[in-house]
């Protein structure tokens, strides 16, 4: 199948961004007070956002794990997916960015779903269950993606979800000498993925792109 003339452009991505279900004024008063207290505005955005949740509620996830809490944007996005009783473990080392995320969560509509956890990721996922989580979304520190890959795929059940953001690299993918100096570990990081048979997986080019993946058993 040809695909010329539908490469995605600049355009696309903006068309894309404008058609998709938009942040509510909630979510958008968590990231401008997290602008406000100085937290980095590295969330995901909205139409990534809309898709976790569309792979949540396809999946029937009841139990998410997050590395990476940041303000909390995406835990709750994701939480607003799941069904009562349902629960975002979320794994945030900055203890700041803890606190704020668990007093946003906690304003929430969805308080009861989300849970802060507070200390390195790979420390916390170690003291998840097995098979306890119908999906994963790794968006921490990249040169720990491996490892997180790793704990993840026991912490998930057969057929759980793996969603991994920030597959471009920041948008530095393809530089030879990338200014992030985590651009690195995302290339490295992506020939893991593309390697990794225990997973059927894709990136999706949303946002800065995002790995999507099934646990195959
Ligand atoms: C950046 C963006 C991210 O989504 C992330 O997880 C980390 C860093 C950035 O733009 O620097
Ligand atoms: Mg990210």
């Amino acid at each position: 199948m040809s695909v010329e003339g539908s490469r995605v452009t600049d355009r696309h991505f903006r068309y894309i961004e404008e058609r998709t279900t938009p942040e509510d004024a909630f979510l958008r008063d968590l990231r401008e007070s997290a602008v406000r207290e100085g937290i980095p505005a590295i969330s995901i955005g909205p139409a990534q956002g809309a898709f976790l949740q569309i792979l949540l509620q396809l999946r029937g996830a009841r139990d998410v794990v997050e590395v990476g809490t940041l303000a909390g944007y995406s835990a709750i996005w994701m939480a607003r997916a799941l069904p009562a009783g349902g629960k975002v473990r979320t794994i945030e080392f900055n203890p700041r960015h803890a606190a704020f995320a668990s007093r946003w969560a906690a304003r929430s509509d969805v308080a009861d779903r989300v849970e802060v956890h507070v200390g390195r990721g790979i420390d916390v996922l170690r003291t998840f269950a097995d098979a306890s989580a119908d999906a994963a979304f790794l968006d921490a520190d990249k040169a720990s993606y491996p490892l997180y890959l790793e704990e993840s795929l026991r912490v998930l059940r057969p057929h759980g979800l793996v969603m991994v953001d920030n597959a471009f690299a920041f948008g530095q993918l393809f530089d030879e000498r990338p200014t992030d100096r985590e651009a690195p570990a995302v290339q490295a990081f992506n020939e893991v993925m593309a390697r990794e048979s225990r997973v059927l997986s894709v990136i999706v080019p949303l946002g800065d792109g995002v790995w999507v993946g099934v646990k195959r058993d």
